[in-house]
């Protein structure tokens, strides 16, 4: 940042810039003729009655009340506020022994502009918007002056300010200078704050979630799931951006979320749990670049892998994707007659047999592992260990 700000072109940007503002700035200080005068919290703030010195008594009112803040009033009438609170403001008026008004001014009260909270997103390549929070609350009305400065002598962008909203918008060209300031100088009748923000625009580029997530089932799979989606609406379709999916997906219940990169739509998962809802989600990333931000995660959408057996035949116990080609699987998909409990053993039997193939893996495997050692202790020849080592690796 001391790096950017001392280099010639941004100084001379800066300069210009404050320079340009300052007649904006003139415009709404204390304005005599306005009849508004702006002055600061917590301050001592003087109105005068009138501009010749005479020294005759005068009364002041505040919003028509005889009824004024701490305050005193010197000899020629000048109306002084102590430390003053947001109930000094209103209107002030000043009369004369006889009741006639000499003068009438409006108080506001408030503070300078702070430095801001700035933060942007990027939904797309073209897109910038910046928002901002005060640090400051001024009670005042401001306005707003975003510039976002580009660092190779480019010209600085104007970012198109949206005063109630706090925030501006950028639509840049397809092709943005990675590194930019965005400037932005908060202006009220009391002073003039600018605060810059350094970005690394590509690290912020963030797509909203994929839109119109379904999941569906396969008829015939009771393990699979098919999960569509389309891209988010914010994302430009025709300038062939990539988009890289991330889908996770878990059955009910679980803790773990099952993960599958994508870049395409549909993806079928094949390790569906059957019988079990699951729950699914996706989110969305700029492909090419991996410094950019993933979207957030899509609403979580249920589905149920196909059922469409009812009378569990043992084969069908055991964990295999195989399709059930037969015609009348169809005419029994939307059978309700399959009970819950079933559904449930049939699932506990898959994961038994899961399990118990796991472990067996397990055991075996160690027993080959300490056979080896075995062998290599016995001092089998260096060419039969190295024939040995080459069938153990083969089939991992
Ligand atoms: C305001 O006036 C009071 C009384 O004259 C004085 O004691 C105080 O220091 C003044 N405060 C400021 C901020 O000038
Ligand atoms: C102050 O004066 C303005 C203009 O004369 C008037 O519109 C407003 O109602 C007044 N406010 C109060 C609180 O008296
Ligand atoms: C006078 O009026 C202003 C609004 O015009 C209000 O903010 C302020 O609290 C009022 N003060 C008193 C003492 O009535
Ligand atoms: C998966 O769903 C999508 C959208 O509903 C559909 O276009 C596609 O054909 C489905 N895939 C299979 C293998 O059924
Ligand atoms: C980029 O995102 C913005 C904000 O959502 C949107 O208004 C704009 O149309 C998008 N640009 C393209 C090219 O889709």
């Amino acid at each position: 940042m001391p790096g950017l700000l001392s280099s010639p072109v941004c100084l001379t940007v800066i300069w210009f810039l404050s320079w340009s503002l300052r007649p904006i700035r003139a415009q709404i200080q204390p304005d005599e003729v306005s009849g508004v005068q702006y002055a600061l919290l917590e301050s001592n703030v003087t109105l005068a009655c009138r501009k010749s010195q005479i020294r005759t008594p005068v009364v002041w009112h505040h919003n028509n009340s005889a009824v004024l803040p701490w305050h005193k009033v010197t000899s020629d009438g000048t109306l002084v506020l102590l430390h003053v609170d947001l109930s000094a403001q209103g209107n002030y008026s000043c009369y004369d022994n006889g009741g006639l008004l000499l003068h009438s001014v409006k108080l506001r009260l408030g503070h300078r502009p702070g430095s801001l909270s700035i933060s942007c997103q990027v939904p797309n390549h073209t897109h910038v918007r910046c928002s901002w929070v005060e640090s400051v609350k001024t009670f005042l009305p401001a306005q707003y002056n975003a510039i976002l400065l580009t660092v190779k002598g480019q010209e600085p962008r104007t970012c198109v300010v949206d005063v109630f909203q706090k925030h501006c918008d950028i639509v840049l060209p397809a092709y943005w200078s990675y590194i930019q300031t965005l400037s932005v100088q908060e202006t009220n009748a009391l002073g003039s704050e600018t605060t810059y923000a350094r970005m690394h625009l590509h690290k912020l580029l963030k797509p909203n979630p994929p839109q119109s997530v379904l999941v569906n089932e396969l008829e015939g799979f009771p393990k699979r799931l098919n999960i569509s989606w389309e891209l988010p609406s914010s994302w430009p379709q025709s300038l062939g951006y990539p988009l890289l999916f991330h889908i996770r997906y878990r059955p009910e219940g679980f803790v773990h979320w099952s993960k599958v990169l994508a870049e395409h739509s549909p993806v079928v998962i094949l390790d569906a749990l059957a019988g079990r809802f699951h729950e699914v989600q996706v989110c969305a990333r700029d492909e090419p670049d991996s410094e950019s931000l993933w979207s957030e995660w899509t609403a979580v959408s249920l589905c149920k892998p196909w059922e469409g057996v009812s009378s569990p035949d043992p084969t069908e116990v055991f964990p295999t994707d195989d399709p059930f080609p037969e015609p009348q699987t169809s005419t029994t998909k939307t059978d309700p007659s399959v009970s819950p409990e079933d559904e449930g053993n049939l699932g506990l039997v898959i994961l038994l047999v899961l399990f118990s193939v796991v472990i067996l893996t397990t055991v075996l495997s160690l027993i080959f592992v300490v056979w080896v050692r075995q062998r290599r202790r016995n001092h089998v020849t260096k060419q039969q260990l190295s024939s040995m080592v080459k069938m153990k690796s083969m089939p991992i």
